[in-house]
């Protein structure tokens, strides 16, 4: 049997560590996999709805993961958003593709 799902790593804003299955089979991205297992209150992730609009859907990657090359419309949210590192992504622009088994991420606060 195939096994869509990977194994990801979601660190909620209050520092806890979740492990988590994500299906790799329904078109998901992180931001939707955080709202599925209900990982941040209702209206404080994916406001935009996944549009790279409004960054409340930001993460840290912790993980060494290869992730897909940002496009100007993220880069540009998180050049005008709060508390961006190095490492900051947003959570909607990332899909959950088999090549993401293994990703860890930190939310970032809520802004
Ligand atoms: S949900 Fe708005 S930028 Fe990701």
């Amino acid at each position: 049997m195939n096994n869509p799902d990977i194994n990801i790593i979601i660190i909620d804003r209050e520092g806890e560590t979740h492990k988590i299955e994500a299906p790799t089979d329904m078109a998901m991205n992180l931001m939707e996999v955080v709202r599925s297992y209900e990982l941040a209150p209702e209206g404080t992730i994916g406001v935009c709805g996944g549009m790279a609009m409004c960054a409340s859907c930001q993460c840290y990657v912790l993980s060494e993961t290869e992730l897909p090359e940002m496009q100007d419309d993220e880069e540009a949210m998180l050049s005008e958003a709060f508390y961006v590192k190095d490492n900051s992504r947003l959570g909607c622009q990332i899909q959950m593709t088999p090549e993401m088994e293994g990703l860890e991420v930190e939310l970032a606060p809520e802004s």
